[in-house]
């Protein structure tokens, strides 16, 4: 089984390769230099503001002739957008690859006790999968509206492309709605615990204690899960705005406005999806009994303690340790 998860890592490694832009996308296309006559390419250099005419229909927008800001937020969909996406998505396959030929799964101290303390109830669960499921379909119809045109089109061909997209893209206008419902859940159930505290910073300090055998205390959530909630909650929110920003065309800005919220409306959803790929594999993957506290809700007291110490204790003190006969467990004196 472990061969299987290396090979699977190797595997990862190797992922960047495959996501380069293929040769066929880089053909030139209208726009390009060598598809301008040189004078007309010079004018579009030295053209500074937007060239507008007058027309006699109500919508006075169809009077932009040339808008520079276009060319500009073109040059960043097929010239940057791409590495942007591959770095961060990319290398953080790369990354967690290298974690798990490096360090394997990381095992219970002292294996699994048999008694249990629920981390988390129907409630939260139901949040975390609600964000969780919701965001995964954004992240692969989302990834597919950038670069599904270079790297899935080639693979499947255009009609299976073409009507991927189509349900892709009505899934990604609709599943924000329940996946901002998700992170507002989480933010209220959450944040309480999710504030800053000087354990934070020793958390880390230790790097979370996994290049060290040190044990660093915690209560129920650490530096790095307070990491991750924050940037759900902050680059989610701001993804969303964004996003809607560009559902409801010129509802609360022009054209400028709106290629600004598309440039940061991709770089923030990449930036997340890496950090999000790191939380994925540490919650399932990568950590033994990480998973079962947003599976069953119940986590291993063994887990609790090697992980979140301080909240164990607490949860020790209070009497909610159940034993394995669904008896609870005496509080400690
Ligand atoms: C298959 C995918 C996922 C798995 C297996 C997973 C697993 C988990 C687990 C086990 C926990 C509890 C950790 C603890 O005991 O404290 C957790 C917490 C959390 N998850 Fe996920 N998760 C997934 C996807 C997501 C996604 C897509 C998001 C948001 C976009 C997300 C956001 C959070 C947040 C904010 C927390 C609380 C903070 C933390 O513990 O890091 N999760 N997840």
């Amino acid at each position: 089984m472990t061969t299987i998860w290396r090979l699977l890592a190797l595997c990862l490694l190797v992922l960047p390769l495959a996501l380069a832009e293929p040769a066929s996308a880089q053909q030139s296309r209208p726009g390009d230099a060598a598809t301008v006559p040189a004078g007309e390419m010079q004018m579009f250099q030295q053209l500074q503001g937007n060239v507008e005419g007058r027309v006699s229909i109500p919508d006075q927008r169809a009077g932009m002739l040339i808008q520079p800001g276009g060319k500009q937020w073109r040059d960043f969909w097929r010239d940057t957008s791409p590495w942007v996406g591959g770095i961060a998505i990319g290398g953080m396959f790369v990354l967690l690859a290298l974690f798990y030929l490096i360090k394997g799964r990381i095992p219970i101290e002292g294996g699994r006790s048999g008694e249990t303390i629920t981390r988390f109830g129907p409630i939260d669960r139901f949040a975390h999968w609600l964000t969780a499921t919701t965001f995964i379909v954004l992240a692969i119809t989302g990834l597919n509206i950038a670069y599904g045109r270079a790297i899935l089109m080639p693979l499947i061909g255009p009609e299976a492309f073409a009507a991927f997209s189509e349900v892709g893209k009505l899934a990604h206008n609709y599943l924000s709605f329940p996946f901002v419902l998700g992170i507002v859940l989480m933010f209220v159930l959450w944040v309480k615990d999710n504030l800053p505290s000087r354990l934070d910073a020793e958390w880390f300090s230790a790097g979370g204690g996994f290049f060290t055998h040190r044990h660093v205390h915690a209560r129920r959530f650490n530096g790095g899960q307070k990491l991750i909630f924050w940037s759900v909650v902050i680059l989610g929110l701001a993804i969303s705005a964004t996003g809607y920003i560009l559902m409801f065309p010129f509802t609360v800005t022009d054209l400028a406005g709106m290629q600004l919220s598309h440039v940061i409306h991709s770089v923030l959803s990449v930036i997340l999806i890496a950090i999000i790929l790191a939380h994925i594999y540490i919650g399932s993957l990568g950590m033994e009994g990480a998973f079962d506290a947003m599976g069953s809700g119940e986590v291993d007291l063994n887990w609790a303690e090697a992980h979140h110490d301080l909240w164990a204790e607490e949860q020790r003190a209070k009497g909610h340790v159940h034993s394995p006969h669904g008896r609870q467990a005496v509080p400690a004196e």
